[in-house]
């Protein structure tokens, strides 16, 4: 009987989690639907139990919250410009998934339900850094669904007393991220594309700012938040980042010294429903779980880019 599920097991954040659940020799079951998914994130995965399936399918949660104690619920459409172009595949992949799921996890009797949320949420206010007291603003389709599911996990703490506990992550990177979609996080595009020595592209004058969050740090925190007590995260809703933040110019020239690219940036017009700023308050976390980051921006990305250099990320 599986203890664990992750949800969206192939994606890369799912796929970080299982392997560390893996690694401390807990049983993990993992579902996917493969619409993001990569079959190749599942390498090394095989001590999982593993069940392709949709979460917008009521039977597939069902059958994924069996006999689960803890969810790790990972599995959404993730970017910002795939929801602006279709947002009815967005709401369904992560707030219908994100319903279904919980229907299932409370009909099964799984204890926890821990959700990958967005720091999308805050939207584009000018205050720095973003703290989890500041009403929420979404501005693309994509982080209205997030947010919803937020909005489900505290409804469901507070009407079915299911422990639920809301990530809201900033930007992640690393390895198993895909490299190879329009869509793509732009650290996947970059390191993939500077160390192939092909063209990369600004959106906007590249003086907006994210809070990167190497994986390691995202799986840490999640690791904390499964064996933290109900009372200090049940319903509780939390910043999962650095704390600091880089420029897309600043991270290109780190890129540029770890990679060798002698190429120039083509600037093109910002994206629509993009955030110019994002910078995490990650105390809470710190209060709550014991939280700081275990490896910073640069290491992150150079150990980023050995994966990539070392042939990951190619179909
Ligand atoms: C990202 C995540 C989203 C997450 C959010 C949390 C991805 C794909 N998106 O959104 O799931 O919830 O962080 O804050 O991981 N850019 C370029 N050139 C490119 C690609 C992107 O300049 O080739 C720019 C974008 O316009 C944007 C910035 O890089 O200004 C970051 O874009 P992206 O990696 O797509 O992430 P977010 O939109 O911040």
């Amino acid at each position: 009987m599986a203890s664990y599920l992750v949800t969206g097991v192939a994606g890369f954040i799912g796929r970080s989690i299982a392997a560390a659940l893996l690694a401390r020799g807990e049983t993990v079951r993992g579902i996917d639907s493969f619409i993001t998914g990569k079959r190749s994130n599942l390498e090394g995965l095989e001590a999982m139990e593993f069940m392709e399936g949709d979460l917008a399918d009521p039977a597939a949660c069902a059958k994924a919250c069996a006999g689960v104690e803890i969810v790790f619920h990972e599995a959404a459409l993730v970017s910002v410009p795939r929801s602006v172009d279709d947002p009815v595949s967005s709401n369904r992949n992560c707030v219908d998934a994100t319903l279904n799921l919980l229907m299932a996890a409370r009909a099964a009797g799984t204890r926890r339900v821990i959700y990958a949320a967005s720091s999308a949420a805050y939207g584009d206010t000018p205050t720095l850094p973003k703290h989890e007291g500041m009403l929420p603003q979404p501005i693309s389709p994509y982080a209205v669904a997030k947010l919803a599911g937020e909005h489900y996990m505290g409804a469901f703490t507070r009407v079915y007393g299911l422990e639920t506990v809301v990530l809201r992550y900033f930007n992640v990177f690393g390895p198993f991220q895909d490299p190879t979609s329009h869509y793509s996080g732009v650290l996947a595009i970059f390191c993939r594309r500077m160390l192939a020595g092909e063209p990369i592209t600004i959106y906007g004058d590249g003086e907006q700012s994210r809070d990167f969050t190497y994986i390691d740090n995202v799986v840490h925190g999640n690791l904390l938040v499964a064996a933290a007590p109900a009372e200090k995260v049940s319903g509780r809703m939390m910043n999962l980042a650095t704390g600091s933040s880089s420029t897309l110019n600043e991270t290109v020239e780190i890129l540029r010294d770890l990679t060798g690219y002698r190429g120039q940036p083509a600037y093109e017009p910002a994206r629509a429903g993009d955030i110019r700023d994002s910078l995490a308050d990650i105390r809470l976390a710190e209060e709550l779980l014991g939280y700081a980051p275990i490896v910073d921006f640069r290491e992150g990305l150079l150990r980023t880019i050995e994966w990539y250099r070392s042939g990951g990320g190619v179909e």
